[in-house]
């Protein structure tokens, strides 16, 4: 069987313990071309994979490598320069989150996706659970009913990522694009991807550098300069249409008991929430808790075998540029509102 031969841009944290080896993990799949700007981490990746086609630049990457399909994993400062010369190239692409630094990058990567007819798969990789997939089956059945209103967080209360991550010209924003992303991505997916309407929000900076020392997310990064100019913390109520309300949290940093994650969903007929995944509705007149019994799933290897699917089947993938787009719209309106301290409305 042919191989799908895959380039990787940006070998950092997640590139080692996500992508690679779930593209080891899967037989589909031979990981031939990477590209870093950093060349040690360059040097020691190739030796660990025994891959000879190395770049430091990754427009030199597409125009010389026959790699089927890259996964693009570096600063989100490199998100859209890097999936449009991927599309362009005619790989398929499969772009880490948040999509870009803004709507307006995502918009322009959707439309390049659009005009070469190549994948662009967004790495939303928390709907890939076993939990999250059965809630979604759930919800698209109607055991819960309409679902109205839904409550996500994703909060440490020491983890600011420092390096790149705190630095905005590289990020874009802080724990609300970075950890929020997920909170809001599963969420808006189990709702059935409802169109936003509104957003009112809030992003806070309160902690800085100092305050934060100790518990460090990515380990490359301590000799980086940080600019700590992103929010380390935001919260978000989002309405969409038919009167659905969304109510979102993430912190990096906030004077919590310990850090959390939770994603809780309300219908008319039943409510749910994961870790574990519980639901709670009536059987006649009596108020029933059932918990699901769901498996442990390594969700890059779940992400990227869906990805090897839509790249060998033609399959269409459940994490489109179209849902990559409309994150960042929401996400967009998020720092806005806080801005100008207003409800923001979204096109
Ligand atoms: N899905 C998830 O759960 C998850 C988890 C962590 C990170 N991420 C995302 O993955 C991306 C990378 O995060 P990370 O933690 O691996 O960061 P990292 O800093 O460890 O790795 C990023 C790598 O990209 C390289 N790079 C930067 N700009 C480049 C460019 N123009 N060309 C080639 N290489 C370039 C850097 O040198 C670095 O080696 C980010 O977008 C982040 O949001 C997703």
């Amino acid at each position: 069987m042919k191989k799908i031969k895959i380039g990787l841009v940006g070998v950092g944290s997640v590139a080692h313990w996500g992508h690679i080896p779930a593209y080891q993990n899967d037989p589909r799949a031979e990981i031939t071309a990477i590209c870093d700007i950093n060349e040690e981490r360059l040097k020691t990746t190739a030796e660990e994979l025994n891959v000879k086609e190395v770049y430091t630049d990754f427009n030199e990457m597409m125009a010389k490598s026959d790699c089927d399909a890259i996964s693009v994993a570096t600063w989100n400062n490199s998100h859209k320069d890097a999936t449009i010369a991927g599309l362009k190239a005619g790989k398929a692409v499969l772009c880490e989150k948040p999509m870009a630094m803004n709507a307006q990058e995502a918009e322009e990567m959707l439309k390049v996706s659009r005009e070469t007819g190549s994948l662009l798969m967004i790495g939303f990789c928390s709907r890939f659970g076993d939990d999250a997939m059965r809630l979604k089956s759930f919800i698209e059945d109607g055991s819960l009913g309409d679902i109205y209103y839904v409550k996500a967080g994703y909060l440490r209360r020491r983890g600011n990522p420092k390096g790149w991550f705190a630095d905005k010209a590289r990020s874009g924003g802080g724990a609300l694009i970075d950890i929020g992303v997920h909170a809001l991505d599963r969420s808006w997916w189990l709702m059935g991807k409802p169109k936003p309407v509104s957003v009112m929000g809030f992003a806070w900076n309160n902690f800085g550098d100092y305050k934060t020392k100790g518990e460090v997310y990515s380990s490359d990064l301590l000799d980086e300069k940080s600019a700590f100019d992103t929010d380390d913390m935001a919260v978000a109520l989002i309405r969409f249409e038919g009167d659905k309300a969304l109510f979102l949290e993430a912190s990096w940093a906030q004077n919590i008991k310990e850090g959390l994650g939770y994603q809780e969903v309300y219908g008319n007929k039943g409510g749910a929430k994961l870790y574990p995944l519980e639901l709670y509705t009536d059987i006649d007149y009596n108020q029933v808790n059932i918990q699901v019994p769901t498996s442990q799933v390594i969700l890059h290897n779940a992400e990227i075998k869906h990805f090897l699917d839509c790249v060998e089947k033609g399959e269409e993938t459940i994490a489109p540029g179209e849902d990559g787009v409309t994150i960042m719209k929401i996400l967009d309106a998020i720092y806005e509102s806080s801005r100008t301290k207003k409800e923001v409305f979204i096109k």
